[in-house]
């Protein structure tokens, strides 16, 4: 089968194609249903199969004889740890765990939020939740108390679950203090909380409120899987937005298994059995979809990787795993590459390990620079393949189906659409542009299976802020553009969204916290270029009148302020005061010129500019503080 065969039937009768794929999991009740609309005038999936995720990703594996095989590896060079779980050793923490969940009244819908960091026992409360038909929210580690208090008020979980700790390099950062922060600003307050002791810190607990993980399993009871509709919901990740308010992310059972399992043969070429490791965090898209879901429904042992690409303890971490556990596609994000490449520059660690297996890295998360991507294709001497997708998609919307027919990669593209995504690139009244004119990435409907279907509770803000745009197209918030050859180049966001070392944020999330300060009367933050983490967001602030204060003060102020709301993982470092920001004449600042002129960009004055002569002087600013590249 070739690339544009398989493409073409999943475009041109994507009810037969999706049927088929459909064919590959085992339903507790087969769909006859394939496409339908709900309520919402939304295209689902499947709506009348019933499943269960975590029977599918564990029970289905030890009953197909699948037991003995190891399921989970984790690994942590920062506590010196390696442990190993068979399919059987999986279930059965998972099915014990779900058990203490039920004790807790945890039932079919419920939700539960998993604040974690990289340890097996994140992948058994995920599956847990998931094996009761509950909907679990993963909140990534990184966040601080705040973030944590906006998910679980928009989540109202019953139950979270955390750990005392999570460990970055050298730092052991106490969890237990973060949630009680969170619970006590939340108005929403769950029922309990299930606290994972680790060595390194004993949190302390809150009588008649919390609840200690092993003694709990213990004592539990193993609990059978709930089945569900396939559009039943199975998580909610929330992902920035342009606003201070993240957007809970909702991803359904059944088209969700569907896709991820599809996925793993036809985009990573892999087989029941063979090691994939995703260097990502459970708290991101990548981390559910390809730490967890993705490989073990497709009958692989996913790795859980506790370090980082350098530091853990040198840059040839990510070889030493590749090599120890025999895996054969690493994915990862640029930004990781990056690193390892700042401080092994001529990948002198490499030379102690055997990479025989690893046959191909993906990667994803920002874009993929061609230096980057040469140098790592350099090096390892095996295909690199950048692939482009989003939490919205939960899996690549563009990539390289490898295991179809793997296509001859192109620098700074991610290469064509996948099976189920009508890509087309429109200008601004949506009418679509010829090859190689840059304009919005748009995917006409109907959207693949795994795409979500709502914002958790906000279905008004999912019609605005994806369908409303282009009628009868999802608007992706990419811009881009395709080659002669059908090839895809993703050139960055079209709106306040940024990509710091994989991480998606909102600047327009720190603009409120920075115009929070008492002395700021009006800021932008914006993102510019980064050589180590793609891109860095900096503020420039318009400090009220009559202010008289040291410049570095503010900084720091300020910067401590974004690190307290959103977390350590903002990386906002820099913010400068300026005498004015360049607007237009209704008052909208010119962020884009902005961006411009610290990508070191010609660029034209609008003429809808208020003051052009706030531009010059604030491309002075800007390159004395060295934020021009
Ligand atoms: N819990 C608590 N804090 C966290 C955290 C977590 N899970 N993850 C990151 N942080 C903190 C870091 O400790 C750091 O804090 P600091 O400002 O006190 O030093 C801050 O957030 C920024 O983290 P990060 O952006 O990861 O920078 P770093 O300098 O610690 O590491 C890299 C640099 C390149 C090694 C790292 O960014 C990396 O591994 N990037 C790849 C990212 C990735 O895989 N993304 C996947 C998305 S698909
Ligand atoms: P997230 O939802 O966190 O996965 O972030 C999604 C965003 O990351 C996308 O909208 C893109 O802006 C960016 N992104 C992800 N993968 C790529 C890629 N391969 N190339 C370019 N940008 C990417």
């Amino acid at each position: 089968m070739s690339y544009k065969e398989e493409y073409r039937k999943s475009i041109e009768t994507p009810e037969a194609f999706w049927a088929e794929k459909a064919e590959a999991i085992k339903w507790f009740k087969t769909p006859k249903t394939i496409l339908s609309k709900d309520e919402n005038g939304i295209d689902r999936w499947f709506a009348d199969g019933e499943m269960n995720t975590a029977y599918l990703a564990l029970d289905y594996h030890v009953e197909s004889g699948r037991g003995d095989q190891d399921a989970l590896i984790y690994d942590s060079p920062v506590t010196d740890t390696k442990q190993r779980y068979t399919y059987t050793q999986l279930r059965d923490a998972v099915a014990k765990f779900a058990g203490v969940l039920k004790a807790q009244g945890v039932e079919k819908g419920d939700r539960v939020v998993i604040y974690m960091p990289m340890i097996a026992e994140s992948v058994i409360a995920m599956l847990a939740v998931a094996r009761l038909g509950a909907i679990h929210s993963v909140v990534f580690g990184g966040f601080a108390p705040h973030e944590l208090a906006v998910r679980i008020d928009d989540a109202e979980p019953k139950v979270v679950v955390t750990s005392s700790c999570g460990i970055e390099i050298e730092k052991v950062i106490a969890y237990k203090p973060l949630l009680d922060e969170a619970i006590e600003k939340s108005a929403h307050k769950p029922d309990s909380c299930i606290i994972f002791q680790r060595p390194q810190v004993k949190a302390e607990m809150i009588a008649g409120r919390d609840i200690d993980w092993a003694e709990a399993v213990a004592n539990a009871e193993p609990a059978d899987c709930t089945p569900v509709k396939a559009t039943d919901p199975l998580y909610i990740l929330y992902t920035s937005g342009t606003t201070g308010k993240p957007k809970g992310v909702v991803r359904d059972n059944g088209g969700h298994a569907v896709a991820l399992k599809y996925s793993m043969k036809a985009i990573y070429n892999m087989e029941p059995g063979e090691v994939f490791w995703a260097a990502s965090d459970v708290g991101w898209v990548v981390g559910h979809s390809y730490i967890v879901y993705g490989p073990l429904l497709a009958g692989c042992t996913t790795v859980v990787y506790e370090g980082k690409p350098i530091r853990t303890p040198d840059a040839g971490a990510f070889w030493r795993v590749c090599n120890e556990y025999g895996v054969k596609s690493l994915f990862a994000a640029p930004t990781a590459f990056r690193a390892i490449k700042k401080e092994d520059p001529d990948s002198e660690l490499l030379k102690a390990y055997d990479l025989s297996k690893l046959e191909i890295v993906f990667m994803a998360g920002e874009r993929l620079d061609p230096p980057t991507y040469h140098w790592t294709k350099e090096t390892l001497g095996k295909p690199v393949i950048d692939h482009w997708w989003q939490t919205e998609t939960g899996w690549a919307i563009c990539g390289n189906l490898t295991g179809i027919e793997m296509l001859e990669p192109k620098p700074g593209s991610s290469t064509v659409p996948v099976s189920g995504f009508n890509i087309q690139i429109l200008d601004h009244e949506g009418n679509e542009l010829p090859n190689g004119e840059q304009g919005s990435i748009a995917i006409k409907l109907p959207l693949p299976p795994s795409c979500l279907p709502t914002v958790w509770g906000d279905f008004e803000r999912f019609r605005t802020g994806y369908l409303s745009e282009f009628p009868g197209y999802y608007c992706s918030g990419d811009g881009g553009y395709k080659d002669d050859d059908g090839y895809i180049f993703i050139m960055g966001r079209t709106d306040d969204v940024i990509n710091v070392a994989g991480h998606r944020l909102s600047t327009g999330e720190m603009e409120e916290i920075v115009a929070d300060h008492p002395s700021v009367a009006e800021c932008a933050v914006i993102g510019i270029n980064d050589p180590l983490k793609g891109q860095q967001p900096i503020g420039l602030v318009l400090l009220k009148n009559g202010i008289e204060v040291d410049e570095k003060q503010i900084e720091a102020e300020l910067v401590a302020m974004v690190r307290k709301e959103i977390g350590a993982v903002a990386c906002f470092r820099r913010a400068i005061v300026v005498q004015r920001l360049p607007k237009t004449r209704s008052g909208k600042i010119l962020r884009k010129l902005l961006r411009q002129i610290a990508d070191g960009h010609e660029y034209n004055i609008p003429s809808t500019i208020d003051d052009p002569a706030s531009l010059p002087e604030i491309e002075e600013i800007m390159g004395r503080n060295g934020l021009v590249s």
